[in-house]
This record gives structure tokens, C-alpha cells and sequence, in this order.
């Protein structure tokens, strides 16, 4: 029996999806823990390529059992459109394969609106978030006002907890955003639509996990998101609302912390991040636009272009320290064949001093000044190296460099979206 988790040590789109499905081979479970359809994870498999958003990275393996645990919360109507879009392309999909916790809590239509409101209110504070209804949901499932997948059972219990949530929302929507209100009677149909759809995935997960447990199950946990967008351990308020740090797959699962034996951090060979926030490494020039470019960094979720800068080995080891991260797989280092001279931030200045942290305000964090590290660079397509002795000696230096810097082994080195481009250095499974 194994336990591994797969965290995002950056702000995400590590290219967690791709590891998940590569390593879910050996695993019997993939698991999702926290987040929500914020998350889009894109996964190429013989030049198809397909983006998940709740379900986990595992559905394109047949025989394992996908497990969506009550950390995450999820919305039904997108959650039914994945379903459908992926049994059209021929992954089927079953009461079976599918496991959702019935106290996951629900994301509803009055969320998705409310985080649109809210980014779109010129006098509020823009996040960039994905816009769909994360942060809403979590705050009601914290308010104790949440509808949890189990609620779909019972139409009493959604009609009163939808009454009973949109009275406050709806004086939101009314009162402080101008948007037109939702009618309860409405989004209780909606609900009950759901119902036939959604429920025969609906079960204990906890119990479920417990029992693999107990059989000496391979467990694959996949995170969401990236360590500095943890609610409580990233640069807030700009995060997200949940914790994508390792604390939360014990708290999303229901299995003790004590379960989890091993942590692969996911370092991406550079940094993205979507959405607005401190990103100390950032290239707002040529180089940061030819990254993008070579790296098609746009979101799977919503299509923005992500920010893109050098790796921060600040920001990798901080997570490391969070998350008790034992390895790292490292992704996309084909994306960086060909720019020339690489850099690494191996720690900041702040006022004159050095540091090795990111400060918690974010006034400091942004007087915060990178100091660099630089590696020679490499040429060529490195897609087709299956070994280490494959890649350039200039990759190699710049694998070496991070390793120095981050002070983590690599587990496995991605360079290319596809399943098989991958240096795979250590097996879990
Ligand atoms: P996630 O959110 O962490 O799962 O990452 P995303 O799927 O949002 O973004 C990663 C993108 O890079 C996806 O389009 C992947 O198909 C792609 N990708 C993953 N690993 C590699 C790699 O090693 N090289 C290249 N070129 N693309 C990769
Ligand atoms: P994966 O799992 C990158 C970002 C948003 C925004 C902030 C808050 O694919 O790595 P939210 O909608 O969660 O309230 O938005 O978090 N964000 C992500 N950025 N990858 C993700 O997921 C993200 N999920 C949320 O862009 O800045
Ligand atoms: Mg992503």
C-alpha cells in the first residue's frame, strides 16, 4: 500500500493533470481533495488532448476508481457537462469509476453570480478568480448556509436551504450590486434536475477511502491549484478560498494525517500565475512573452493568458517546508529550450537585507527583489529524452542548478505534454 500526494508548489498549472495521469497507473484510487472546477488539469494522450475540472486525472485509466472527497466543492451542472463530454469521447464513466462525497458542498448558481458580481463591482476588490462561484460556495459552507450533494437527496431540505441562502444573497444583488435577483423557486428546479444526474455517484467517501485503506489500496491524491494560492499559507487575499497545502488532504478526505507517506511537489522549470497578486519573478517583457508562447500558457479554465517569469526557488522551498514535500517532478523543461541564458531566483532582497521567505504583507513582499542565479541555457528539442543521459548538458545544468538551489531530488522530469515524455527517475507504485 502507497499513499502519494501531488501538490502544485507554484501559484498552479504545474502540470499537476499530466503527473496525476502518469503516475495513476500504479494507483487503484485518484482522489481530489480541495478546490473546486477553479482547477483545470489537461492531460494529452496520443495527441488528444482533454481538460478536467473536478474529475480527477485518473478517469482516463480504465479500472481506477476516480474520487471526488468532501473537501471539494463541487458544481453539479458543470460536473454533468464533464460527464457527458467525456463519455462522448469514449471514456466511460459509472456509478462505479465515480465516487462523490455526499458532504461535498455544492457550488450554485447564486455563487457563480456572486463572484461575478464581485469581480465586476469597480469599487470592490478584483481577485481575477475563474469566476466560478469558488469562493461563495466555501463561504457559505463556513457560514453553515452550504448545500452538500446529500441535500439533493431530500427536496425538502434543498427547497428550505435554498430560501433560506437566497434571502441574503438576493439583498446582495439587489441592494449593493444592481444584478437581477434569482427566484428560489427557480434554482430549487434547477436542483431537483440535478438529482437523477448526480445521485447514483453520491456516497461515503470518507468510509470509502478508510476501507481502501484498510485493503492496502494504492492512494494517488491530487492537488489543486498551487501552495501560494493556500487560503492561509499563500500571498492573500489573493489565493483561492481552500487549502491546496498537504493539511488538507487529511481534512478533505477524512483519513488521518498520519496516511500520507509521501509528497511529490510539482515544480514547474519557470513560474505562471493567473489572475492578479504578487509574483516576484514575473517577466513583463520579450522573455516573459516568448515563455508564454513556447509554453501556450493560457488558462484550460478560462483561456486568460497566464503571467509568466523565472523559476523562485524562495517560492518552491516554502512549499517544500509546508507540505513535507520528499521530491519533485519537474515539467515543461522543453519550454525553455532555446531562450538563451536561464535564471533561477535563489533568494530576495528586501530594503537591503537578504531574505528567503515570502514576507506575509504584501507591501514588503512587493519591495521584494529577486537575486538570480544563472545556468548557460540549452538548443534543441529534448522531447524525445527518456533518461537523463538524453538531455543537453545544458539541461542538465539547469536540473543540477535547481536541485542545488531547492534542495529536493527530482522524481521525474516532464518534457513534453504527452504522457510518455517524461524522464521517470523514481516510481511510487
Ligand atoms: P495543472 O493545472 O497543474 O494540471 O496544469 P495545466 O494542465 O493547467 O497546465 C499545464 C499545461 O502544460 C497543459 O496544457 C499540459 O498539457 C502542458 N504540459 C504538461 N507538462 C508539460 C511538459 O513537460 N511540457 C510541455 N510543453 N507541456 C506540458
Ligand atoms: P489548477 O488546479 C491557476 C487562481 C485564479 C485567481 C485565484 C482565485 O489548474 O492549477 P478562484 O476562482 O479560485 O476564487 O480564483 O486563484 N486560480 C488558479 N490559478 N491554476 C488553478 O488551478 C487555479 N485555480 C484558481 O486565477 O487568481
Ligand atoms: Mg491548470
Amino acid at each position: 500500500m502507497t499513499n502519494l500526494a501531488i501538490i502544485g508548489t507554484q501559484w498552479g498549472d504545474e502540470g499537476k493533470g499530466k503527473v496525476v495521469d502518469l503516475l495513476g497507473e500504479g494507483a487503484d484510487l485518484i482522489v481530489r481533495f480541495q478546490g473546486g472546477n477553479n482547477a483545470g488539469h489537461t492531460l494529452v494522450i496520443d495527441g488528444q488532448s482533454y481538460a478536467l475540472h473536478t474529475i480527477p486525472s485518473g478517469v482516463l485509466r480504465p479500472g481506477k476508481v476516480s474520487v471526488v472527497a468532501s473537501g471539494v466543492v463541487v458544481d453539479p451542472e458543470d460536473l454533468i457537462r464533464e460527464i457527458m463530454g467525456l463519455s462522448a469521447r469514449g471514456v466511460a464513466i459509472g456509478p462505479e469509476s465515480l465516487k462523490i462525497s455526499e458532504k461535498a458542498h455544492m457550488i450554485m448558481p447564486y455563487h457563480r453570480l456572486l463572484d461575478a458580481a464581485r469581480e465586476n463591482d469597480p469599487s470592490g476588490q478584483k481577485l481575477g478568480t475563474t469566476g466560478r462561484g469558488i469562493g461563495p460556495a466555501y463561504e457559505d459552507k463556513a457560514a453553515r448556509t452550504g448545500l452538500r450533494l446529500g441535500d439533493l437527496r431530500s427536496p425538502e431540505v434543498l427547497a428550505k436551504r435554498i430560501a433560506v441562502a437566497l434571502r441574503e444573497k438576493n439583498c446582495l444583488f439587489e441592494g449593493l450590486y444592481g444584478v437581477p435577483t434569482l427566484k428560489a423557486e427557480d434554482v430549487l428546479k434547477r436542483a431537483l434536475s440535478w438529482r437523477e444526474r448526480i445521485l447514483p455517484y453520491v456516497v461515503d467517501t470518507a468510509r470509502l477511502l478508510q476501507d481502501a485503506q484498510a485493503q492496502g489500496k494504492n492512494v494517488l491524491f491530487e492537488g489543486a491549484q498551487g501552495v501560494q494560492l493556500d487560503i492561509d499559507h499563500g500571498t492573500y487575499p489573493y489565493v483561492t478560498s481552500s487549502n491546496p497545502t498537504t493539511g488538507a488532504v487529511s481534512v478533505g478526505t477524512g483519513l488521518p494525517p498520519k496516511a500520507l507517506e509521501n509528497v511529490l511537489g510539482l515544480v514547474k522549470a519557470y513560474v505562471s500565475r493567473v489572475g492578479e497578486g504578487p509574483f516576484p519573478t514575473e517577466l513583463i517583457d520579450a522573455a516573459g512573452d516568448e515563455i508564454r508562447e513556447k509554453g501556450h500558457e493560457f488558462g484550460t479554465t478560462t483561456g486568460r493568458p497566464r503571467r509568466c517569469g523565472w523559476l523562485d526557488a524562495v517560492v518552491v522551498k516554502a512549499a517544500a517546508a509546508l507540505c513535507g514535500v520528499g521530491q519533485m517532478a519537474v515539467t515543461k523543461l522543453d519550454v525553455l529550450s532555446g531562450l538563451g541564458e536561464l535564471k533561477i531566483a535563489s533568494h530576495y532582497e528586501l530594503d537591503g537585507e537578504r531574505i528567503d521567505f515570502l514576507p506575509a504583507e504584501l507591501a514588503e513582499l512587493s519591495r521584494c527583489r529577486p537575486v538570480y542565479r544563472t545556468s548557460p541555457g540549452f538548443e534543441g528539442d529534448v522531447g524525445q529524452a527518456r533518461r537523463l543521459e538524453d538531455l543537453p548538458k545544458g539541461a542538465r545544468a539547469y536540473l543540477d542548478l535547481m536541485e542545488e538551489l531547492i534542495g529536493l531530488p527530482a522524481a521525474l522530469i516532464s518534457v513534453g505534454a504527452e504522457r510518455e515524455e517524461t524522464i521517470v527517475l523514481h516510481r511510487y507504485f
